[in-house]
């Protein structure tokens, strides 16, 4: 695998984990998107540990991650943990913001293309 196919790896989980999202928001009982949910965030994450690698970092020194990158980790853990629970618990409040994870989701991408 070359660098571009890991770069098409991290786009394409990116793309799908907005499709799942969204799926997920509409349909909050239906146990098949709840599974893809989950294990479309932890293929997010690998992707993204890739990157780090990619971008010339070793991925186990935590103490180099540069702000962008906790604050990618933190978009990561908010839009892992919350979508779920509000699924669960509120899903009509989770229709309305979807939204909300949409725009977490593309400020994500803004740091990982211009790394401020
Ligand atoms: C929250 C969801 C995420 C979105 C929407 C996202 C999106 C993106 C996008 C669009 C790029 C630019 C791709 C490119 O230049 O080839 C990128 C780069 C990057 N991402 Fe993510 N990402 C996410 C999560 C993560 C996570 C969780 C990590 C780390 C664990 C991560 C690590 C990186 C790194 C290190 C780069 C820079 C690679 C480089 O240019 O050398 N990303 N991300």
């Amino acid at each position: 695998m070359n660098t571009f196919d890991y770069q098409f790896f991290h786009i394409a989980m990116v793309i799908i984990i907005v499709a799942n999202l969204l799926y997920a928001a509409n349909s909050p009982q239906n146990i098949a998107f709840k599974i893809l949910y989950g294990l479309n965030t932890v293929f997010l994450l690998i992707s993204g540990l890739i990157m780090i690698q990619l971008a010339g970092l070793n991925p186990a020194d935590i103490s180099h991650y540069p702000l962008w990158l906790w604050v990618k980790i933190l978009c990561w853990m908010l839009i892992t943990i919350i979508p779920p629970i509000l699924n669960k618990r509120a899903p009509k409040l989770m229709q309305k913001i979807s939204l909300v994870f949409i725009l977490i989701i593309l400020f994500a991408a803004y740091l990982g293309i211009y790394k401020i």
